[in-house]
C-alpha cells in the first residue's frame, strides 16, 4: 500500500518536473491538480502543500484554485461516484432540479462525499446521452429521463445495497 502511494508520488513528481520546464509553470497548476486527482482520487491539504513546495506556488493559491472548480474532489471518493450532467440538453430538461434533489437527499455539495462514504457528488459536461436527458451517471452506468423523485429512488436503491454489502462484509 505504502509502495503504491510512493509510486504515485513518483509519477506526480515526474509530471511536475516536466511542467517546470515550461515558460510559466504556475499556469499549468490546473493540469497538475488534474494529474494528482487522477492518481490519488482526490486532493487533500498534504497533497497541495507538496505541490506548493515543488512548484513554488503559495499553498493558499492552490487551495483557492482547487476549491473554485467543482471537478476537484477535496475528500476521499465514496463507494459510488454520482456525476450529474449539466450540459445544455440536460440543463434545459431539468438537470438543475435533479442536482438540487440529490444535494438535498445526500446533504453534500458538488465535490464532496457523504458522511457514510457511500456517495461522492460531481458535475459533468455532456455524458454523450443527450437523447435521454436529464442524465446522471453513477460510476460507469448512465440513467436517463430522471426527475427529482426518480433520482432519489435511484440513490436510495444504491444506499440500500451499500448497506447490505457492509452487513455481509
Ligand atoms: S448534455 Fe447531458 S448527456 Fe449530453
Amino acid at each position: 500500500m505504502v509502495e503504491l502511494a510512493q509510486e504515485k508520488y513518483r509519477q506526480l513528481e515526474e509530471f511536475m518536473a516536466g511542467v517546470k520546464q515550461g515558460p510559466r509553470p504556475e499556469s499549468n497548476l490546473i493540469a497538475i491538480l488534474h494529474k494528482a486527482q487522477e492518481l490519488f482520487g482526490y486532493l487533500d491539504r498534504e497533497m497541495m502543500d507538496k505541490i506548493s513546495v515543488e512548484m513554488k506556488i503559495p499553498s493558499a493559491h492552490i487551495w483557492g484554485v482547487a476549491t473554485f472548480y467543482h471537478y476537484f474532489r477535496l475528500t476521499p471518493p465514496g463507494r459510488h461516484t454520482v456525476s450529474v450532467c449539466m450540459g445544455t440538453a440536460c440543463y434545459v430538461k431539468g438537470a438543475q432540479q435533479v442536482l438540487d434533489a440529490i444535494r438535498n437527499e445526500l446533504k453534500v455539495e458538488l465535490g464532496e462525499t457523504t458522511e457514510d462514504r457511500v456517495f461522492s457528488l460531481q458535475e459533468a459536461r455532456c455524458l454523450g446521452a443527450c437523447g435521454l436527458a436529464p442524465v446522471v451517471m453513477i460510476d460507469e452506468k448512465i440513467y436517463g429521463g430522471l426527475d427529482s423523485r426518480k433520482v432519489i429512488e435511484l440513490l436510495r436503491g444504491y444506499r440500500k445495497k451499500a448497506g447490505q454489502a457492509l452487513v455481509q462484509g
